[in-house]
């Protein structure tokens, strides 16, 4: 076999086999398949697309890349949840606490923030003393005592996708559905869950740009998923407003506490209610996640998790040391605030990263005063900027202004969650 000639079969629209496949991945991590050859291959995956059968077979070669979390010594249906990336999206804060409060067992390896989407990591991060750097032992230890943990994924499970990706970041090759599904899903099926609730966003602050492409590829992570033996759910989510009240990885720490802490905001909040009860449903637990969450069962196991990976939340959320107020030039409703503006807006901030080595500034962020659907008057504050200096705040409060857009006419909030995809 010729990694030549398995790019000229992509190429031309043939089929790979398994072997084919494992080939040339193998080949790629070994060096004997060079990154222009790998970069080949990859661009006329992106053009030709990949079969389920294909797909399929990737996934589990880069699975078999590296090492699997063993969970099997951990008792009940172990549930994991991943969100493909929005802004303000701290769902996961909320939902997997909530899920675990109602009996669910949750190992969750999670990510860092991408581009302009924020990344539990360095949410959790904000906290201070918090590690996400957890030994397996430990990790597990956590989820049998109580229900949950979140933690980094270790370089050695599945080194094939880390290596991947850094080439496709390089060689515009991200925006392939297989190869995203493909990678979501060997992450997923690695770390071992029984079963997995995933929520895939759609919009302009989201990979997929519309709702038919997020549900194509919610479809086809349900089915590898499933076809892996494990129990997949999948809720295509609205991401062209920010999701709640905050972005920013200290602001979204506090609103997560705020929504299990019984407040919070109604969307941010049904959202997260609905995701734990797919994780409930997907465990055989019969829950009623309202009543657990307006008991503080939610927050109490958060607050567990927190302190069980050293958090000292009682130390205080760093907070940014210069606030500035963004004003309404004109009245109006809000129709729509950018999701992807807001989010290039926080990263421009420092709370994301421009470079792979750069450091998160943990307080800085944004807060949304006025939000969809609501009524606003020349003079209003729409959102208040966190940051570490007047000049950081100033850039920012032009490009934040004009993601706000307002109509003449009272508008209606549009529905968030917009899709169930499940076999
Ligand atoms: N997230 C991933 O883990 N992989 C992709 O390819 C895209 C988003």
């Amino acid at each position: 076999m010729q990694a030549l000639e398995i790019i000229a079969r992509k190429r031309d629209g043939s089929e790979h086999s398994e072997d084919e496949i494992r080939f040339l991945l193998n080949g790629y991590l070994a060096g004997t398949v060079a990154d222009y050859q790998m970069a080949a291959w990859l661009m006329a995956v992106c053009t030709r697309g990949m079969t389920r059968s294909e797909t399929l077979a990737l996934t589990h070669a880069l699975v078999e890349s590296g090492e699997v979390l063993e969970l099997s010594d951990i008792e009940g249906v172990k549930v994991d949840k991943h969100s493909t990336g929005g802004v303000g999206d701290k769902v996961t804060l909320i939902a997997a606490p909530l899920a675990a409060a109602c009996g669910v067992k949750v190992p969750k390896l999670s990510g860092r923030a991408l581009a302009h989407t924020g990344g539990t990591l360095d949410k959790l991060e904000s906290v201070p003393g918090l590690t996400v750097d957890l030994e397996p032992e430990r990790f597990k230890r956590q989820v049998r005592e109580i229900g949950l943990a979140v933690a980094a994924q270790s370089p050695r499970m599945v080194p094939a996708d880390r290596a991947l990706y850094a080439l496709r970041d390089v060689t515009a090759t991200v925006p392939s559905l297989p190869l995203i599904a493909s990678s979501v899903m060997s992450k997923k099926l690695a770390a071992g869950a029984d079963a997995i609730v995933l929520d895939v966003k759609a919009g302009r602050g989201a990979f997929m740009p519309d709702v038919p492409s997020a549900v194509e590829l919610a479809r086809e992570m349900v089915d590898l998923g499933e076809s892996a033996g494990r129990r997949t759910v999948a809720l295509v989510t609205a991401m062209d407003n920010p999701l709640g009240r905050t972005v920013g990885n200290a602001l979204e720490v506090a609103e997560a506490l705020e929504v299990l802490g019984g407040g919070g905001d109604a969307e941010l909040r049904d959202v997260s209610v609905v995701v734990a009860g797919e994780m409930c449903r997907l465990a055989g637990i019969d829950a009623d996640v309202e009543r657990v969450l307006s008991a503080g069962g939610g927050r109490e196991t958060f607050e567990q998790m927190l302190a069980a990976q050293g958090g000292r939340l009682e130390a205080g959320l760093p907070e940014a040391a210069v606030r500035l107020e963004v004003k309404a030039e004109a009245g109006g409703w809000v129709e729509g605030i950018d999701a992807l503006e807001v989010g290039l807006t926080n990263l421009a901030l420092g709370a994301g990263r421009l470079r792979k080595e750069d450091r998160i500034d943990p307080g800085a962020g944004i807060s949304i005063e006025r939000g969809v659907g609501e009524e606003v008057r020349a003079g209003d504050v729409l959102a208040v900027i966190h940051a570490a200096s007047s000049a950081l705040a100033e850039a920012a409060a032009p490009r934040l202004r004009a993601a706000w857009r307002l109509a003449a006419a009272p508008v209606e909030r549009p529905p968030h969650v917009l899709e169930r995809v499940a076999t």
